[in-house]
């Protein structure tokens, strides 16, 4: 067994509440609780798992830690009153819908010294963590420029749900491709370090039936005067997922669909392909992302990805669709 028995409270039973249940069913010795209306949930009581209907129920429980799986408008809230009950926190992507209650939910969770961290799972994918070795032993030599894109049909995403009714469709959920997909800001902030300014044209381009932005084209530049374009859409076929690179001494090139990373020497004028798994299942990053924040409370480390740090990916995000409203280049502090 990995960890000592903890407590752990799970509040939601959606889509990546569900994963998260599994994962940590899989790594053992954890008492499970989770707050669900969900009544699909009950079945895991079978499994020894506690099932509750409120949040007052669950705060009984004195989870040691609670990872925030519902909808993204509520995380702030939630993690206010679990912090406030002495619980680390773990909070899925995006941090919120806003910037309200950040600050002083930062300062709850560092006065109680508890571990927290924003899901960024995409920071343990191994194209990912690949393409951040290569910037870092400067395998491309400076970096001038990286061109990312994000894209896929909304709606096939969970096709036997409506789509109208997810999170992501909702203005009042909190959803949109900006931050529902900050997966893709969330690593140039990782590569790349902190943004000076931003423009984006943000809008709701498709025939999707949802109250909330379907396409955001930005340009990030960051301090040390990389400029990024990002693409991000939900209505994209095939889906799309890629990042490109450009450095003074070549490229890097990663792509989602077949999962191989290409970096191009201009010394050479050659390709160098570094295939990472073809077959990659999606579910070991998320299963790392878990192991990875279950050690640090157990070691007290301070995790990647903080409640503080995230809230600078959310200015950020918050800035692209302020810069597309306003028609204007953003500063960021
Ligand atoms: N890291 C990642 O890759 C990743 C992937 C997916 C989602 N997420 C994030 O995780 C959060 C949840 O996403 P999800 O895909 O799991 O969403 P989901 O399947 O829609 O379920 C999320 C939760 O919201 C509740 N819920 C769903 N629809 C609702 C509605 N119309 N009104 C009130 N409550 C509703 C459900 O409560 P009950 O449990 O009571 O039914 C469930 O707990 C979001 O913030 C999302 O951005 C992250």
């Amino acid at each position: 067994m990995l960890f000592f028995c903890l407590k752990i409270l799970i509040i939601g039973y959606g889509s990546i509440g569900k994963r998260h249940t599994n994962n940590l069913i899989s790594i053992g010795n954890i008492d499970i609780i989770i707050f669900t209306k969900n009544k699909e949930a009950l079945e895991l009581e079978k499994k020894g798992i506690k099932i509750v209907n409120s949040l007052c129920n669950a705060l009984k429980e004195k989870p040691d830690i609670s990872i925030i799986c519902n909808e993204t408008s509520l995380h702030v809230k939630t993690a206010i009153k679990l912090a406030k009950n002495n619980s680390h926190l773990f909070i899925e992507k995006p941090l919120s819908n806003s910037l309200k209650n950040i600050q002083e939910l930062i300062k709850i969770t560092e006065k109680k010294k508890l571990i927290t961290m924003v899901g960024c799972n995409m920071r343990f994918h191994d194209g990912i963590k690949l393409m951040k070795k290569l910037i870092e032993k400067n395998e491309i030599g400076r970096i001038f420029s990286a061109i990312v894109e994000n894209g896929s049909y909304m709606p096939d995403w969970h096709p036997w749900e409506n789509y109208r009714n997810s999170y992501a469709s909702k203005k009042q959920l909190g959803g949109g491709v900006v931050l529902t997909q900050i997966h893709e800001i969330d690593y140039l902030y990782w590569f790349f370090g902190k943004i000076d300014e931003v423009f984006s044209y943000t809008d709701k381009l498709s025939d999707l039936q949802l109250d909330v932005e379907d396409y955001s084209g930005s340009l990030l530049k960051f301090k040390n005067k990389i400029i990024a374009e990002l693409h991000l859409d939900y209505f994209q076929k095939p889906n799309v997922r890629n990042c490109k690179i450009i450095g003074t001494k070549g490229t890097i090139i990663w792509n989602w669909e077949n999962n191989h990373l290409q970096v191009f020497k201009n010394k050479t004028n050659k390709f160098l392909t570094k295939h990472i798994d073809k077959k990659y299942d999606r579910n070991k990053m998320y299963f790392q992302e878990m192991k990875y924040f279950l050690n640090c409370v157990k070691t007290k480390k301070i995790p990647m990805n903080t409640i503080s740090e995230a809230y600078e990916t959310q200015k950020i995000a918050l800035a692209i669709k302020r810069s597309s409203k306003y028609g204007k280049k953003i500063l960021l502090k």
